[in-house]
């Protein structure tokens, strides 16, 4: 198959398709590739370079785009592109469905199967096609790069023979993707890094970037789905904004990042907060595009009210464009090598593969967004094959073995109640009460130990410390007995139960700082 990569039309977008060094891959799966003129150039990629990894060059989009069966654009197509694309021909780029039902409708129309790259599902099958994941890490770099150039001051401190800097403090909102490549651009820079989401789960991440974590107490459930947020309660955005309140007084860069897809951005900044900030302070919203974090935001533009500078930039990506169209390249590539198995230069739209069809948002002439809310399982489903009917397989064998499970949990617990019964009948009384003390307490160990949160500790740090704590504990019982023997075993094995305690605790700090150093 032949494809074609335009230069982008959108104004100023500086990103380009593919790379050579990503073309030579694609011609390795078997396609034919080929570029219009001047189309990497404001990547830092000439013609020479993509013709040397063997592509052709085309002089023109109109001889380009209908001749191709796939197209790989970043931005999404504009009206004369579609026009002159040729019904059939598969288009790759960002597509934005939810925002775009026009454009759909227009694609859908000239017949082109249209793959938007923007509506890949987050799962770890899908990371290394994730381009909405690279862009965003693009962007959180750049806008630390855009806050630099804007404050007038250096990020880190330093003593000087003239006197002492205070390092930059930065507060990020939202530690999604690019928040926290924000965070450890600012963190490498030397400032003093703090950070909000309202996904609790983040606290670990924006830690081990060696930032803080600016906790609200306030009990909300944050969780939302497929590792995005979900929209908050009016009370704990109130919560949330009266924090900021605090922390735009005191620092001298907002990044702000904060969204939940297909909702328009919340207004966390306001306009009291801007004016409650430093003279020189820089304020970087990320989310200008959906509608903005902060209320004095004007998209695409840099704002100065109050002595604040307001980057709205909607291109941060395309800000350092051979970066992202690097990673944007390797994106599309790995997309390809999927719909591309045989590596002959055929691409499959398999619309059971879950991946797939949630990209595909027009086919054969039908628009398809919005994708089945199917659960999309994120870590064996390692290739298209392992598709619905291995679930399937899976949920029934899961169920037989449940029954059979409940079935030997009956037999073994009639064989228990028998056994008891017989001893009972047979030993002493005496026996009988410690032995029903022995089991309550095997019981009541078995509980707590089961209970223990593995996240909270590893399994083996949480089942060997509370086997340790309740040897301890019997043998506190027993250290006054007036009998040596027990006396001696008792100190023992509170000698050795704690010697498991404290060497649990620090093998795990030892492996905790190999982690974060
Ligand atoms: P993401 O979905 O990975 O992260 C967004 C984060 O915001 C999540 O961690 C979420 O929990 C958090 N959040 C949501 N509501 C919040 C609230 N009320 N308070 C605090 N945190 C909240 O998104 P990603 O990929 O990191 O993108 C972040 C933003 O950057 C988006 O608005 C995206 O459109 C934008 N972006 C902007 C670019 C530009 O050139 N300006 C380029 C690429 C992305």
């Amino acid at each position: 198959m032949k494809i074609a990569i335009p230069k982008e039309c959108y104004p100023g977008e500086k990103r380009v398709a593919s790379t050579p060094n990503v073309v030579r891959h694609l011609i390795e799966l078997g396609f034919k590739v080929t570029l219009e003129t001047q189309a990497g150039i404001h990547a830092s990629f000439t013609d020479e370079d993509y013709q040397l990894a063997g592509a052709g060059i085309a002089q023109d989009s109109e001889t380009l785009l209908a001749d191709a069966q796939i197209i790989l654009k970043v931005r999404a197509p504009i009206k004369d592109e579609i026009a002159l694309m040729s019904a059939g021909s598969t288009l790759i780029s960002f597509i934005w469905p939810a925002q775009n039902p026009e454009l759909l409708q227009r694609l859908a129309a000239k017949k082109i199967n249209v793959l938007a790259i923007d509506s890949m599902p987050r799962i770890s099958r899908t990371q290394k096609m994730d381009a909405l994941s690279s862009m965003a890490n693009i962007a959180g770099y750049r806008a630390v790069i855009e806050a630099t150039n804007a404050f007038g001051r250096f990020f880190s401190g330093q003593i000087t023979a003239a006197g002492r800097i205070q390092p930059a403090k930065i507060l990020v909102i939202g530690a999604g993707v690019a928040g926290l490549s924000a965070i450890g651009t600012a963190k490498s820079l030397g400032a003093i890094v703090r950070a909000f989401d309202t996904r609790l789960e983040v606290k670990e991440q924006i830690h081990s970037l060696d930032a803080d974590f600016l906790e609200l107490d306030f009990a909300e459930n944050t969780d939302g789905t497929g590792g995005y947020a979900k929209t908050m309660s009016k009370e704990f955005i109130a919560a949330e904004m009266a924090l900021f309140a605090e922390q735009a007084k005191e620092v001298d860069i907002i990044i702000t990042t904060a969204l939940i897809p297909g909702k328009p951005a919340p207004e966390l900044i306001t306009e009291a907060m801007v004016k409650s900030m430093k003279q020189g302070s820089v304020i970087v919203d990320l989310a200008a595009e959906q509608g903005g974090n902060c209320a004095l935001t004007t998209p695409h533009e840099i704002t100065e009210k109050y002595g604040v500078k307001i980057i709205g930039y909607c291109d941060l990506p395309s800000r350092l464009s051979a970066q992202s169209s690097q990673s944007y390249a390797s994106n599309i590539h790995h997309l390809l090598t999927e719909l591309c198995p045989e590596q002959q230069g055929e691409i499959v739209l398999n619309m059971e593969d879950k991946v797939i069809r949630a990209i595909t948002v027009v086919k054969a002439g039908l628009v398809t967004w919005a994708p089945p809310k199917a659960p999309l399982t994120s870590t064996k489903e390692s290739n298209k094959n392992k598709g619905q009917p291995v679930e399937i397989e899976l949920i029934a064998d899961k169920g037989k073995s449940t029954v059979s499970k409940a079935k030997q949990d009956i037999i073994l617990a009639l064989v228990i109640s028998v056994l008891l019964l017989g001893l009972g009948a047979v030993a002493p009384s005496s026996f009988m009460t410690h032995f029903s003390i022995f089991v309550l307490a095997c019981f009541v160990g078995y509980m707590v130990i089961w209970n223990v949160s593995h996240s909270l500790h590893t399994p083996l740090m949480s089942i060997t410390n509370a086997v340790s704590s309740i040897v301890i504990l019997g043998a506190l019982l027993q250290i006054s007995s007036s009998n040596n023997t027990i006396l001696w075993l008792s100190a023992i094995a509170i000698l050795i139960a704690s010697i498991n305690i404290v060497g649990g605790f620090a093998v795990t700090r030892r492996m905790l700082k190999m982690f974060s150093d």
